[in-house]
């Protein structure tokens, strides 16, 4: 079978640890399910990109849809980070880690009027706009408010990021953004638009690419169209370059961040303007590992199924997408034959997997296993499906953690419920 380890998640002796703890001193204080991240991995990952930048003028403004802990958002404002909000619950998430207002973006392609009251009450550095018809909502509640909204155009380059259709965004076919002729359309009305001042040009093709063609592909189509307004007396501050860079889940070859850097700069430095990114999963992904113990081991017509105490509720990608994740034992020990199995968790349907045919050294009942590369869209699109409480978190930081997020109790479960009728 095939280990993931990294300098944040590796074995020593055969015992899985994150930085200085063993993963399974932890989990058996903590409980399990149990999802449990890498400060400096989160760390390391920021200044990496950030460094890989420094030549110009950039901001980075972590996705906290990728990782929207309190204190995983907190992380990343430490180190200056700002941070992009696809919502009211993110904005106030991010608000309540700490981020300025002023180091917040904020996305979304159906953004209420309460959203956007809240950004521009809240003094938002910028909204990214997705249609003519949300411009003109920004621009009357702005007015409403006696405020100018600083509002960026989200510009879909119809640029294909060959990721998975779900989460592939800048193809024409797609939901988001405007095409470049509505954008320019739309800047052209800068000055009928009182109560809005347009502040760059947004653009977020995708996630999980793994490829820096489809990144330099758009960042041409839209500096382009920077340079043409700028040649037509409509001065923009910043192209926002979006989030989307890949991580290694298995195999996959993916870019270094420095070659991403050489490709781009190039493009960006024949603009004046400053640039921002969005990344998620590049900074959180790696960083963090679900741990499940096995509950059960059975063979149904010639099949093994391992079943453990963790599910699609907790970790959804393997169903939705057919992520791969590794899945390794915490401790590994050598008189244990591999076997292929699917490991699957207890919630009621043949969707509730984590691998299927995967090859796995056996393991029995009340051992438990890591889902590695479950920091990005891991506990973010958790639910209660089947009545299940939620994984508890934890930030590890040396051979330190801390619990970042209790276990919920079976009372949150009904605490929105309080009659019966
Ligand atoms: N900016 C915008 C506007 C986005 O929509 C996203 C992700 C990001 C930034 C961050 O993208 P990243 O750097 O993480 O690729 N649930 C899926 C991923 C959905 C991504 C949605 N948007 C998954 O588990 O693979």
């Amino acid at each position: 079978m095939e280990f993931f380890e990294s300098d944040y998640f590796h074995y020593r002796n055969n015992k899985l640890y994150c930085e200085d703890l063993s993963v399974q001193e932890l989990v058996e204080t903590v409980d399990s399910p149990a999802y449990i991240y890498s400060k400096k991995y989160f760390t390391d990952k920021y200044k990496e990109f950030d460094e890989a930048f420094r030549k110009i003028k950039h901001k980075i403004f972590f996705a906290c849809k990728s990782n929207f802990n309190l204190s995983v958002i907190k992380t990343f404002v430490n180190l200056g980070s700002g941070v992009d909000v696809n919502s009211e619950g993110e904005l106030l998430r991010a608000l309540k880690a700490g981020a300025n207002p002023q180091n917040l973006i904020m996305s979304g392609v159906g953004k209420t009027p309460e959203e956007i009251k809240l950004a521009i009450e809240k003094d938002l550095l910028m909204i990214k706009a997705e249609s003519e018809e949300e411009i003109f909502w920004i621009n009357k509640i702005a007015l409403s408010l006696n405020k100018t909204a600083r509002v960026a155009l989200r510009v879909n380059p119809d640029v294909d990021a060959h990721t998975h259709p779900y989460i592939s965004t800048g193809l024409a076919e797609n939901k988001f953004g405007v095409d470049t002729e509505t954008a320019m359309k739309l800047f052209r009305k800068q000055n009928d638009l009182k109560n809005i001042k347009f502040t760059g040009i947004d653009m977020h093709i995708g996630s999980q690419i793994i490829k820096i063609e489809p990144f330099v592909e758009a960042a041409n189509k839209l500096s382009e169209l920077i340079l043409q307004l700028k040649s037509e007396g409509i001065v923009l501050e910043h192209l926002d370059m979006g989030g989307g860079v890949g991580s290694t889940y298995n195999n996959e070859k993916t870019f270094e961040i420095n070659d991403f850097a050489k490709s781009l700069l190039p493009i960006f430095q024949k603009m004046d303007c400053d640039v921002f990114f969005e990344p998620g999963r590049y900074l959180t992904a790696n960083g963090g590992i679900l741990v499940t113990k096995v509950l059960y081991n059975k063979n149904n017509h010639d099949k093994n199924f391992i079943i453990v105490d963790s599910a699609m509720n907790d970790l959804l990608r393997p169903s939705i997408y057919s992520a791969y994740h590794h899945i390794q034992p915490i401790i590994l020990k050598n008189d244990r034959k591999n076997i292929v199995a699917d490991i699957v968790g207890p919630v009621c349907e043949s969707g509730d997997f984590f691998a299927k045919k995967r090859e796995i050294s056996e393991s029995i009942q009340g051992e438990y296993l890591a889902i590695m590369s479950a920091g990005a869209y891991g506990m973010t699109m958790a639910s209660n499906y089947n009545s299940r409480r939620r994984p508890i978190e934890i930030l590890v930081d040396r051979d330190k953690y801390k619990i970042i997020r209790s276990r919920e109790t079976f009372d949150h479960l009904f605490f929105d419920e309080p009659e019966l009728i």
